[in-house]
């Protein structure tokens, strides 16, 4: 073995493997998808289309992107045994929760669950790529006591995501919107989230375990959790007349404000721009413009003050709150987009793994004697 490196706290800074997938490029607040900038994508893709390139080389051409939307359609239907199970679910429980549950299931019933090979690897990523806005949409239904509505295959995903959740089809505006958000969700490189899929599947699990961890990383509010905080936080908040005295507040008690700050980018997250232009759509588009003015208060005094920069999440949380999604269904709809980057770098670690299995620097006792129970 070569010789110990000691990296540091958080292994931030440290480059561990190659991927050909994503660039982040924070000195000059970039992000590429495969050599795509993230912000053209977002203006002239749909999240299909992009869905497809974060697992192929490319861009689809028409008869790709047919064949592969086609696909997708046809595997949005979950079985009604999962529906049972969902129908199980406590109310209460958070849709996070009810996904990460919901996703294992899939894995129980589908008997490949060994075979990784990359054939059916690409047929279990399209798979979750149309049962899990399925899932998302059934535990809502449920949480709600109302009945399942079931996947429309004449709809784009987008579109039929709503459908599944509200029984309708919001306007274009608001569509495009959130394609746009899934769009920028859709990978970032070494995140926590895509690192714990890369370990599950270095140790040749399968790929629900992976995505499953992936969940679990996911959900906690220094990652994915922060677009459910952000709104959380502008709901608090509550006034633009009392925003920059709250964030002044804030950091004076040296909270973590959410929606805030990044590892990789220190100079302003790259998706923020795009995601900033279709939350203040959404505001002008829905006629709430209170959560735009609060939250452009609280970016202003924190950068002001700190030079601390909004992530990602906080444009997203407010846009999704915009739309009509309560509040708990943001983090699991991170996961429908976040899933094609997981599921890209699954297959890129299966197709040239190593065990990840770095080393511990021990802190603890120096050694001693076991002392009989009566003794001790
Ligand atoms: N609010 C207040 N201060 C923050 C901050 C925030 N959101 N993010 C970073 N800082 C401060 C830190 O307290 C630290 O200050 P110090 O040097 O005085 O201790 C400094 O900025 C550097 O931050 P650091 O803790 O080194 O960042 P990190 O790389 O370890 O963590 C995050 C990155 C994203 C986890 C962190 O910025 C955070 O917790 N943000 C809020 C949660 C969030 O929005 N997550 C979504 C990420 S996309």
């Amino acid at each position: 073995m070569s010789e110990k490196i000691i990296a540091p706290k958080g292994l931030a800074g440290v480059v561990t493997d190659e991927t050909s997938i994503s660039k982040v490029m924070p000195e000059i607040n970039s992000l590429v998808y495969r050599g795509y900038k993230v912000q053209d994508l977002a203006e002239s893709c749909s999240f299909e289309e992009v869905a497809y390139l974060m697992v192929n080389d490319d861009l689809p051409n028409a008869d790709q992107l047919k064949a592969f939307t086609e696909k997708e359609k046809s595997y949005r239907g979950i079985s009604d045994d999962l529906l049972s199970v969902i129908g199980k679910f406590p109310k209460g429980a958070h849709p996070m929760d009810t996904l990460r549950t919901g996703v294992s299931f899939l894995g129980l019933e589908d008997d490949r669950i060994w075979d990784n090979s990359p054939e059916t690897s690409m047929d279990k990523f399209i798979g979750l790529l149309a049962r899990i806005p399925t899932i998302i949409a059934a535990s809502y239904r449920h949480h709600k006591g109302l009945d399942f509505i079931a996947p429309d295959s004449s709809l784009g995903m987008s579109e039929n995501f709503f459908h599944m959740c509200f029984g309708k089809v919001p306007a274009k505006e608001i569509i495009k919107a959130f394609d746009v958000s899934l769009i920028l969700y859709a990978e970032h490189s070494f995140n926590a989230s895509t690192f714990t899929t890369r370990v599950i599947t270095s140790t040749t699990s399968d790929m629900y375990s992976a995505v499953v961890g992936g969940i679990g990383a996911l959900k906690g509010p220094l990652h994915g959790g922060a677009n459910e905080q952000v709104m959380h936080m502008l709901k608090e908040v509550g006034e633009a007349s009392v925003a920059r005295q709250w964030m002044l507040d804030a950091l004076a008690e040296k909270r973590k404000v959410m929606g805030f700050g990044h590892r990789v980018y220190r100079n302003g997250d790259s998706r923020v721009p795009t995601m900033k232009k279709y939350t203040e759509k959404m505001a002008s588009f829905t006629g709430q413009e209170k959560w735009l003015e609060i939250a452009n208060i609280l970016e202003d005094t924190m950068v002001g003050e700190k030079g601390i920069y909004p992530n990602l999440d906080f444009p997203a949380g407010p846009a999704y709150y915009m739309m009509g999604f309560e509040i708990d269904m943001f983090t699991p709809i991170f996961v429908m987009s976040r899933v094609t980057g997981w599921c890209a770098h699954i297959m890129e670690q299966q197709a040239n793994n190593r065990i990840i299995r770095p080393l511990s620097d021990y802190v603890g006792e120096g050694e001693r004697a076991v002392r009989p129970v009566s003794e001790r």
